[in-house]
């Protein structure tokens, strides 16, 4: 059969209510059309992000009733803990509110001024903890990564040469070496087993930790399963233990491969570097036994975590990507290839080359897609990185506009009309106009910037 179906059935509905055209184009312009400043009651299929934005499966509901409460030593934190060691055998396990909360305490006891961490691409959250502990973030990611059309199969890994010649330069500088899976600002291109084996095995050569940021480790595991030789047959599990076996701690996000709303955490072997993020998180976060979180927040990830690893789950999930692509593909729509595992990135720059990176094209026609179709995605381009620390302003390598998918949330007939907006989309691409800023703050401009269309 050929029609992906979602393996699962609807058991409580959210409403979306409906709009008209005329509706979102004044709630875009009273939003100054920037799609950060509407209220998501206005938006029919939100795809800004695919965090903390799944649904959770009734089990996971039931576990949150199980949530046990306790400052210390919670029956949920142990049930966390052994979710999280099941697929991740790390010694130490520290619990955080989010992904950043656990990046904020790995590089307050690993960054500072004079060290260098180099990633395939740092996530902008950890590249901005890096930076703010005062340290240097580096992107070594392969050719193949920063180029749209290319169909490398794993086109999230690490440029082992540029790597190790990394290693060999910066010397003692390095506290680290990371790997981002799947590379989300990559356009959620997988890494492949043989290439985090190959970064593990260099880490270690030169003495240095590996730590993984494993926010979407499930989609990168079904990548592996699809697309390694050798790797078919296996188990999602068995996948996921055998990249994580290889680092020496992890940093997560719960929000995306776990099925959670919030939550994340930091994990360390070593029992030293273990000790002192407990000491940042006591200060910060929480007691050990919860970091960020309430004991029900524990309970849903830990059954979440349980529910990931499916195999009909990924093949919908990855599918529905897929298929997306495809037709967009069919259709003349330039995206980038192969379909990542989160999200379906648009080159606005390919598609509407009579605007300047200048003028925003892929603003431009982010907004046209609200106000054709409610569909919310988000700006990844000249808007979000081409303000410079000295004032200027630079075009961005790449004008993305990111349709993230969340997790169990939109169904079949959700992607056909997303489909469907896209073919009005080309019908009105070539009036499409660029935007001017009119406010901006001084930093993370994209969030709260106000603009004018050209
Ligand atoms: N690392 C990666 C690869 C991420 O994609 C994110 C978040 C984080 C770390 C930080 O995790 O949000 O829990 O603090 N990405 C979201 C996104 C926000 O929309 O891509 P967090």
């Amino acid at each position: 059969m050929k029609t992906i179906i979602e393996p699962f059935r609807i058991k409580s509905v959210e409403p979306i209510r409906m709009t008209t055209r005329a509706e979102r184009e004044a709630k875009l312009k009273a939003a100054h059309y920037n799609l950060f400043g509407l209220a998501s009651g206005d938006v029919l299929i939100d795809l800004l992000t695919d965090s903390g934005t799944g649904a959770m499966s009734a089990e996971q509901w039931a576990a949150v009733m199980r949530g046990d409460e306790s400052y210390a030593g919670s029956p949920s934190f142990t049930r966390f803990e052994a979710a999280v060691q099941n697929l991740m055998p790390f010694k130490h396990i520290i619990p955080t509110h989010q992904g950043r909360a656990a990046e904020a305490i790995l590089f307050g006891i690993m960054g500072g001024k004079g060290r260098n961490i180099p990633s395939n691409t740092h996530f902008d959250t950890t590249r901005g903890n890096i930076e703010a502990s005062g340290a240097l973030a580096y992107d070594l990611v392969i050719e193949e990564g920063k180029d749209s059309q290319s169909l490398h199969p794993f086109k999230g890994n690490m440029d082992v040469d540029k790597l190790e010649a990394f290693l060999v330069e910066h010397g003692d500088s390095v506290p680290c070496v990371m790997l981002t899976i799947t590379n989300n600002a990559g356009g959620g291109q997988p890494v492949s087993l043989e290439n985090i084996r190959a970064v593990a095995a260099l880490a270690k050569t030169y003495g240095r930790p590996f730590i993984i940021d494993g926010c979407r480790f499930a989609e990168n595991a079904y990548f592996i399963k699809q697309r390694e030789p050798g790797q078919a047959g296996r188990e999602i599990a068995d996948i996921v233990r055998d990249c994580f076996t290889v680092a020496d701690g992890m940093t997560m996000s719960a929000k995306k491969d776990a099925f959670a709303n919030i939550g994340g955490w930091l994990a360390l072997n070593d029992d030293d570097l273990a000790e002192a993020a407990r000491v940042l998180l006591i200060q910060t976060e929480g007691f050990v036994t919860y970091g960020g979180l309430a004991g029900r927040d524990l309970e849903a990830i830990a059954q979440g975590l349980t529910e990931i690893i499916d195999d009909d789950y990924l093949r919908y999930r990855i599918g529905t990507n897929q298929y997306i692509i495809d037709r967009l593909d069919a259709m003349g729509v330039p995206v980038v290839k192969p379909a990542g595992g989160h999200a379906v990135f648009i080159d606005a720059k390919a598609w509407l080359p009579h605007i300047d990176p200048l003028e925003y094209p892929a603003q431009a026609l982010a907004n046209r897609l609200y106000e054709i179709g409610g569909i919310r995605g988000v700006e990844i381009g000249s808007l979000m990185f081409g303000r410079q620390p000295d004032g200027s302003e630079k075009p961005a390598a790449m004008e993305l506009v990111r349709l993230a998918i969340p997790r169990r949330t939109y169904t079949q007939s959700h992607a056909d009309y997303m489909i469907e907006a896209f073919e009005q989309l080309a019908a009105e691409k070539d009036s499409l106009r660029g935007l001017k800023l009119v406010k901006e703050a001084r930093l993370m401009r994209h969030f709260t910037c106000q603009l004018q269309p050209l």
